[in-house]
């Protein structure tokens, strides 16, 4: 989903780009059967992560680990600052 030709800005995480091609759930026939629920939760987790933490920013670049990116893209330990409301 970083492809600078169908992506402006491809580094940027936002949540609001519009139209988002993205194939984070496959394509065609074999689309994410689970796609509906996979995005309800995480519209729930975020919300009650959000209302639970705010100014939620990385600490630090240093100790982010990830995941084998043969089986899952993705980080494993994400330090965060974050700032009780
Ligand atoms: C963030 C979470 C998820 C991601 C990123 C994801 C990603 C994907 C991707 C990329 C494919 C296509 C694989 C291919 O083309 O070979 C796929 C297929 C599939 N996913 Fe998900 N998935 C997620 C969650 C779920 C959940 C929660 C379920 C079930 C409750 C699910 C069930 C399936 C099934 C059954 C297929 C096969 C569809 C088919 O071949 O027709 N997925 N998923």
């Amino acid at each position: 989903n970083r492809d600078p030709d169908r992506f402006p800005e491809p580094d940027v995480l936002d949540v609001t780009r519009s139209p988002n091609p993205h194939l984070t759930f496959g394509h065609g026939i074999h689309f994410c059967f689970g796609a509906p629920l996979a995005r309800l939760e995480a519209r729930i987790a975020l919300r009650m992560l959000l209302d639970r933490f705010r100014d939620l920013s990385i600490s630090t670049y240093d100790d982010v680990t990830y995941q084998n990116p043969a089986v899952l893209v993705g980080v494993r330990h994400l330090p965060v600052d974050v700032v009780r409301p």
